[in-house]
């Protein structure tokens, strides 16, 4: 490993992270071995310049681009990636909205002092409460997701005698991103209103409008809502950005559609977040100027096509934000060579988190990179599989990287691109305790989110 190391490693790491001469990573100016000895292991840490420069990237790359095809754009960060108060004032200070998906991350991003005005709540399934708290919160918009909430949304409006703006989710069929589970266009899923009528009963033709049209239709006859838009969200981890043109398209004509039938035509749409990622060494990311620059053309020409105005855009990245800013910081614990059956030796490295982590690898077999990040090694590189402390086989942290053959007991190891997904969707098997937040920045490291300890877990438990 000491040959040949780069000083700035690239993707997957953040761009604040730099291999020191003596093999010893930092970021943003802090040594691992400072923040493991400062934070303990495992640790989430976070690159604030980073996070801060993505969030810019988008915003500026999608106003550059929508403002020369003659519209505008507002991003929201999606706060299910990563979301912390720190967090979230970092989204707002840079000029985006905030995303939520569920009270609590409404919360969150209230007590950051994000303006409600900035803030958008989306949910298959949201409670009264949720959207009574939206509505007092002033938030911009209530992405809604069924039929049925239409009917809720404007009885909690009326009962507070306000007007909810609201935007209608629907799935345009384009299927688009990693893994089934994280493709959230499919018709057969839980999210959105198909823009397809269903078939007659004769099997020909359609049978009314479309689950979209009839939404949207219903959100119009409901003076306690106001229709601001038409929203589509089409997948995660997107790296062939064809989808979004084509979605947004569809979300187009159907607004169209809506016009004709009824002179409303509606100032926005969105279409969701997706923006793919590197997460091992060589992948190359999207490129937020190129993805906008392509879909503000391909949206423009759909409504000159259509001969609508252009509307308002906006979008809802999450993971191209807060992904690539983080990585997870362990401790190398029990090493131990396994003979496969073609006679190869796997060397399980085990490292004291795992799936309550980051539940990525064994929820969709997403895969990562790793590193032995607190010194350098002339060993002879094997190839060794991450795993974690668990008691369960699938709780794999890397499936397959080259580690140098001399990694032991104590050795720092860090993965990079777990920014998003990972303390979001982290969880207490085991009684394990969920690692600190520690965002760095100018050669120093502060908590966001301190460690649980089991007495928090206790705490829980009455007895
Ligand atoms: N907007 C909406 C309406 C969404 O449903 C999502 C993600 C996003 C924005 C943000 O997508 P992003 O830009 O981060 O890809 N937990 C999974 C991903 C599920 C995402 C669900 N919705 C993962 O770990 O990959």
């Amino acid at each position: 490993m000491s040959a040949g190391l780069p000083v700035h490693p690239g993707e997957p790491w953040s761009s604040g992270v730099r291999r020191r001469a003596d093999g010893e990573l930092e970021v943003a100016g802090v040594g691992v071995h400072a923040l493991a000895a400062q934070h303990g292991t495992p640790a989430y840490v976070l690159d604030e310049a980073d996070f801060r420069a993505r969030a810019r990237a988008y915003r500026t790359a999608f106003e550059t681009a929508f403002r020369a095809v003659g519209t505008d754009v507002d991003v929201y960060y999606a706060g299910k990636a990563l979301l912390t108060v720190a967090v979230a004032r970092w989204a707002h200070e840079e000029g985006l909205g905030v995303d939520t998906a569920s009270g609590g991350e409404l919360a969150v991003a209230l007590r950051a002092g994000v303006p409600g005005a900035q803030v958008g709540l989306h949910g298959n399934n949201k409670s009264d409460a949720e959207i009574d708290r939206a509505l007092e919160a002033g938030v911009g918009r209530i992405i809604v997701d069924s039929l049925a909430e239409v009917e809720r949304v404007a009885a909690v409006a009326a009962a507070r005698g306000t007007i909810a703006p609201v935007m209608v989710r629907v799935t345009t069929g384009v299927h688009a991103g990693g893994h089934e589970y994280i493709s959230t266009a499919h018709e057969d899923q839980k999210f959105g209103l198909s823009v397809v009528a269903p078939a007659s009963a004769d099997g020909h033709g359609a049978d009314g409008p479309s689950p979209a049209m009839a939404t949207l239709l219903a959100v119009v006859a409901r003076p306690e809502l106001r229709l601001l838009g038409i929203h589509s969200h089409i997948g995660s981890q997107i790296l062939d950005p064809t989808g979004f043109q084509v979605a947004a398209r569809t979300v187009l004509e159907l607004r169209a559609d809506l016009a004709a039938r009824t002179g409303v035509l509606v100032d926005e749409v969105d279409v969701g977040g997706g923006y793919g990622i590197a997460y091992l060494p060589g992948e190359a990311p999207l490129d937020p100027a190129h993805v906008a620059r392509d879909l503000a053309r391909a949206v423009a020409d759909a409504a000159a096509d259509l001969g609508t105005p252009l509307p308002r855009f906006s979008i809802e990245p999450g993971r191209a934000i807060a992904g690539p800013a983080g990585l997870t910081l362990y401790t190398v614990g029990t090493v131990k060579p396994v003979q496969l059956a073609d006679g190869r030796v796997r060397t399980y490295v085990s490292v004291d988190g795992g799936m309550s982590d980051n539940i990525r690898p064994a929820l969709y077999d997403a895969r990562y990179h790793a590193e032995l990040v607190g010194r350098t090694s002339d060993a002879e590189p094997v190839l060794a599989r991450v795993v974690g402390k668990h008691c369960e086989s699938g709780d794999i942290v890397v499936h397959e990287v080259m580690l140098p053959g001399d990694v032991r007991t104590g050795d720092l190891l860090a993965v990079p691109a777990t920014g998003a997904y990972g303390r979001s969707m982290a969880s207490n098997y085991n009684f394990l305790t969920r690692p600190p937040v520690v965002a760095v920045a100018d050669g120093a490291s502060r908590v966001l989110v301190r460690r649980e300890t089991v007495d928090d877990l206790l705490a829980l438990d009455l007895g």
